[in-house]
């Protein structure tokens, strides 16, 4: 029997953490007033983590995002100098957003309400019937730029109009751990969007914790993070970092596609690991997995591992590489969910197979979290309880609401990171 699968004795983590281990208030699911706060004192003021950079390659590719949560649509591009930039998507005239594509390439921006037209950087370079105006100056009227930085190839941005504090500093412990992971196929995301009628925190929550998985998923992933010797799905290991929290996930060795599955297991007569959480072999996988932040235990029951890059994105790893979910709030119980595969172009019709299995697989299970957390929420809602009891094993859930409650508190972000 593997002895990781008891690190997680019950108190462990969640009383070394320093958490409580009373029943935590459900009032910030519900609550417009909380939502309000949350908008002010934690989205307008954290490093917002985009998506990878390898998605905007050459200079003058460019990709726009709507952030409902921050009253804004953003533009980031790649300057022709290789740096990521990104701009309010907002007109310097009246106010239109200027870019209307959700991606491309191009070297210049014309607004389509009069045609004013920005450059790559910003800078406005063409007004029509300029003389028209009135003491204008076109080099104040570029588009309004926004904090961006880059670390280890994601894109955050941050919408302060002065950050508080540097991104590293943000990311704390969890730069520490993640430093120098090489991620496979980092430029080839397939995207699944849904629009969930749950708040943000209820789908992320659904998402960092194991305990769920042998029941809501018994028909799908059930006997793939549990198993006879683990039938709860105890976690491998979890970690709080600053802010950021990790799970490691426990995987069933010995899990095989019942006879009957005949699908799967021709999916898997191609592939290795026999993972239903992975889809490639991708050769750059070997250094991906030997890293220190790759199945941190180094168990050969791994199924794979969560890190939550506070506040709204799960950073993903497993077996086959790497995904993210993503949790953009847009409204008190209303949140637009995306979830980002990155995986190689397929190269064999056996290739091609596999990840078709893999995503209708992970659509399937999703399937199952999404309308159980819209569920929830329902139930929330009622104000039938006002409280949730967390387990060890819900410590993730836990520490994210202790960080968010320092958050919405805090005058300042260091003190919310102290
Ligand atoms: S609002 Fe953009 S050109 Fe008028
Ligand atoms: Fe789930």
């Amino acid at each position: 029997m593997n002895e990781q699968l008891f690190k997680l004795s019950p108190s462990n983590v969640t009383v070394e953490a320093g958490l409580s281990t009373g029943p935590v208030s459900v009032e910030s699911y519900i609550s417009p007033e909380h939502y309000a706060r949350e908008k002010e004192q934690v989205f307008r003021r954290a490093w917002l983590l985009l998506g990878r950079e390898e998605e905007i390659p050459n200079a003058g590719d460019f990709v726009t995002r709507d952030i409902d949560v921050c009253d804004a649509n953003v533009l980031i591009t790649r300057s022709k100098g290789g740096h990521v930039r990104a701009f309010h998507n907002v007109c310097s005239h009246r106010g239109s957003h200027v870019v209307l594509k959700p991606s491309g390439n191009a070297g210049k921006f014309v607004c389509p309400y009069h045609n004013w037209t920005y450059k790559n950087d910003g800078s406005l370079v063409g007004v029509p019937d300029e003389s028209s105006f009135f003491n204008f100056d076109k080099k104040n009227c570029g588009l309004t730029p926004i904090a961006a930085e880059v670390w280890e190839g994601w894109v955050f941005i941050n919408l302060s109009p002065e950050p508080q504090v540097s991104l590293r500093e943000f990311l704390g412990p969890l730069a520490d751990l993640m430093a120098g992971i090489p991620y496979p196929a980092a430029g080839h995301p397939i995207v699944i969007q849904a629009d969930i009628d749950a708040n943000w925190k209820a789908i992320c929550d659904a998402f960092i914790e194991t305990y769920h998985i042998p029941v809501l998923h018994a028909e799908t992933i059930g006997t793939t993070y549990a198993s006879p010797e683990n039938p709860f799905a105890h976690m491998l290991d979890a970690r709080m970092l600053g802010a950021h929290r990790l799970i490691s996930t426990y995987g069933n060795a010995n899990y095989a596609a019942k006879p009957s599955n005949k699908v799967e297991r021709l999916g898997q007569d191609t592939h290795s690991t026999a993972s239903v959480t992975s889809c490639s072999n991708d050769p750059a996988l070997v250094s991906f997995l030997e890293h220190p932040a790759v199945n941190p235990t180094k168990s050969t029951s791994w199924a794979q591992d969560v890190y939550h890059v506070f506040p709204h994105v799960h950073i993903d790893v497993g077996p086959g590489g790497f995904w993210t979910h993503n949790f953009w709030p847009t409204s008190h119980k209303t949140t637009r969910y995306e979830a980002r595969f990155y995986v190689p172009p397929a190269a064999t019709v056996a290739e091609r197979f596999r990840q078709e299995l893999f995503i209708s697989r992970v659509v399937e299970v999703a399937l199952e979290d999404l309308a159980n957390v819209a569920r929830t929420q329902k139930g929330m809602q009622s104000r039938a309880k006002g409280f949730m009891y967390l387990q060890e094993n819900e410590v993730a859930i836990r520490h994210l609401h202790s960080t968010l409650d320092k958050w919405v508190k805090a005058s300042t972000v260091r003190e919310a990171l102290a």
